[in-house]
C-alpha cells in the first residue's frame, strides 16, 4: 500500500517526502482553506513540486462544463496533478471526457460501492472511498472500502482505491488488510503510524544502559 498526505500544507508534505513513505498528496477546498491561501492554482503549483507523486485537486464549480473547463485547467497546472472530480452523474459525465484526452481523475466523495463501479468505467484512475464519514454516519466504512477493493479487482479495472478520510492509525491497518492501492493520511496520523511506546522505552533503556559503561 502507498501512503499519500491528505493535507496542502507544504512543510508536511516535505518532512513526509524526507521520510521517504509520501509518494503523493490529496487537497480539497476544506483542506486548502485551513492553510488561508486563497491562491488556488499559486498553492496547488507549489504542492506539485513538492512531491514527485500524483496530486489531487479538487474542481470548485458545479456543472459538466464548469468542471470540464475548471478540469482542463487545473491539468496544465504541473505534470503529476490528477483532477478530483466528485462522484455524481455530471461527474461520471465529466471523468468520461477527461480520460478520454488523458486526463487522470480522482472520483472523489466516494460513499457505495456502486458509485465506485461506475467511476472506475468511467475512466477514473483512482476512485476514493470515504472511510471515516461513513463510520461517522454509522456505518462500516472499512467493509465498504473492502468491497470496493475486491470487486474492482473482480473485474480486473484498472482503477486505484484511495482510502480516504482517514481518521486514525487503526484505519490505516485495515486500508491496508483490505488491499487498498493507497491510504491518503491526515500528517498527525502519519506520525501516530510511526509510534509505538516499546519503540520509545526501547530507546531509553538503550542509551541509558550504554551510559552506564561510559560513565565507569
Ligand atoms: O481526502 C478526503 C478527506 O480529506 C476527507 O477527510 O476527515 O474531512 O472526512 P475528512
Amino acid at each position: 500500500m502507498r501512503i499519500f498526505l491528505d493535507t496542502a500544507n507544504v512543510e508536511q508534505i516535505r518532512h513526509g517526502v524526507r521520510m521517504g513513505v509520501v509518494s503523493g498528496v490529496t487537497t480539497n477546498p476544506t483542506i486548502n482553506a485551513k492553510e488561508g491561501n486563497a491562491d488556488y492554482e499559486a498553492l496547488s503549483k507549489e504542492i506539485c513540486s513538492s512531491v514527485s507523486g500524483p496530486v489531487s485537486v479538487e474542481v470548485l464549480v458545479e456543472g459538466v462544463e464548469s468542471m470540464l473547463r475548471q478540469a482542463r485547467q487545473i491539468h496544465s497546472w504541473a505534470k503529476n496533478v490528477v483532477v478530483k472530480i466528485p462522484a455524481t452523474a455530471e461527474g461520471l459525465e465529466v471523468t468520461s471526457l477527461l480520460s478520454k484526452e488523458g486526463i487522470k481523475v480522482n472520483m472523489t466523495l466516494c460513499f457505495s460501492l456502486n458509485q465506485a463501479i461506475l467511476g472506475a468505467l468511467a475512466g477514473a484512475a483512482y476512485v476514493s472511498p470515504f472511510v471515516g464519514r461513513l463510520d461517522d454516519i454509522g456505518t462500516d466504512g472499512i467493509q465498504r472500502l473492502k468491497e470496493i477493493v475486491e470487486v474492482l479487482k473482480c473485474y480486473q479495472l484498472r482503477t486505484e482505491v484511495i482510502a480516504a478520510s482517514i481518521r486514525h492509525p487503526m484505519h490505516c491497518v485495515a486500508a491496508a488488510m483490505a488491499g487498498a492501492h493507497i491510504a491518503t493520511v491526515p500528517y498527525n496520523v502519519l506520525l501516530q503510524m510511526i509510534q509505538h511506546p516499546m519503540t520509545t522505552a526501547g530507546i531509553s533503556r538503550f542509551l541509558a544502559d550504554w551510559q552506564k559503561v561510559t560513565k565507569k
